[in-house]
């Protein structure tokens, strides 16, 4: 079964059974390169190692990993349980590559309630690994979905809302498009789909120091798919908010907690503290996987902090040394914004608004939504 994101957008993940490969995203936009994940191995490193980065893409990169290796398992000599075990070990060892993004752990609990099942009625291992390899890949599809559903909820909503405008200018960080997940995007996803609706005049997008996600992918998307679109540097954002250029901020997500609290790329607390300060809309769009419930509000949430080294030298640590040796770095990927400094959470099953409130009421949300598709 040969799948891909169903569309001519880009495409981080290609899979078919049996066969993983992934677009080196750190070469982008200068090369093409797809890297062959063969097992559970090569999908943390890839993870690690940014060639995959973005929270839905990670999880689905995560789990197809380890769909690959027990599809070419030469031979396994084990019970069913003992294949629940050997998959439910090679997920603890995946989740374990990065830690913000709650993506791949919902991803993990998932898979492993579904491999609990399974191996509680199946004779043979074999049925166990089955089932774990049709739950991965259909995680592969739900995600191009929920994202073309945030896409058409986001751009209605704001449509809405910014009625007097003919056409609308936003702001972007990171990247949340087709590069970020299985397709389309999230934030990206509601820009596209604003574009397709004539609604958009253009979309801003931020360098996004320091791997610079924005420059290096989010602009190439931007031209990719004829979108219009100006990058910035990200000192710039409060400027252009101040020239009147921008009508709404427009982010992804990595976890959000249940009061709203979203941590996201570093940098989008301050895009949000401007926003509010020049009474723009912030809004996060992002599916409920990457909403985390068991955590009460955003000071819970573990930020991962990485290497010096993207900040020491160009190309976010791929380049040429520019900082002198001997400097400290304080280098947090992402940080936490507030659910009060944002305007609204944009999901697949429609848009969280606070009626009033500071926070939001996203389990309340979840309940009255769930069963809807
Ligand atoms: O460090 P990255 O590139 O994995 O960070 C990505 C982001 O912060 C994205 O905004 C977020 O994961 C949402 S992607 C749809």
């Amino acid at each position: 079964m040969a799948m891909s994101n169903g569309d001519k957008t880009l495409q981080s993940i290609c899979y078919k059974r049996g066969s993983l490969q992934l677009l080196d995203q750190r070469k982008l936009p200068l090369e093409t390169l797809y890297l062959d994940i063969l097992d559970t191995k090569d999908g943390w490193e890839a993870i690690k190692e940014m060639v995959v980065r973005g929270a839905p893409a990670i999880a689905i990169a995560a789990a197809l990993s380890l769909a690959v290796e027990a599809s070419n398992l030469a031979s396994f000599d084990g019970t069913s349980d003992d294949a629940s075990v050997f998959l439910s070990k090679k997920l603890d060892y995946l989740v374990s590559s990065r830690p913000t993004a709650v993506n791949l752990s919902d991803a993990v609990i998932k898979l492993k309630e579904v491999i609990k099942k399974a191996a509680a009625t199946a004779k043979e291992a074999n049925s166990v690994f089955q089932a774990y390899i049709e739950a991965a890949e259909v995680m592969l599809e739900d995600d191009v979905t929920s994202n073309k559903a945030i896409g058409s909820y986001g751009a209605s909503f704001i449509k809405n809302y910014l009625k007097d405008s003919q056409k609308i200018t936003v702001l972007t960080h990171c990247n949340t498009g087709s590069l970020a997940t299985a397709g389309y995007g999230t934030a990206l996803g509601v820009i596209r789909a604003l574009h397709a609706d004539g609604a958009l005049e253009k979309a801003y997008c931020t360098e996004t120091r320091p791997f610079n996600q924005g420059s290096r992918l989010t602009a190439f998307e931007m031209v990719h798919e004829n979108i219009p679109a100006t990058l910035i540097a990200d000192s710039a954002a409060a400027a252009l908010m101040n020239a009147g250029r921008v009508k709404a901020v427009i982010v992804g997500a990595d976890r959000v907690a249940a009061n709203g609290d979203t941590a996201n790329k570093i940098g989008t607390y301050s895009l949000a503290v401007s926003a509010m300060h020049h009474a723009i809309p912030f809004y996060v769009a992002a599916p409920l996987t990457s909403v985390d419930l068991s955590l009460s509000s955003g000071e819970e949430i573990v930020i991962e902090e990485r290497s010096p080294k993207e900040l020491l030298h160009t190309r976010g640590g791929l380049g040429e040394q520019i900082a002198a040796s001997g400097i400290l770095v304080w280098n947090p990927a992402f940080d936490v914004t507030p659910a009060n400094v944002i305007s609204g959470i944009i999901t697949e099953k429609g848009v969280i608004t606070k009626n009033g409130k500071d926070t939001f009421d996203i389990a309340g949300f979840v309940h009255k939504t769930s069963g809807n598709s």
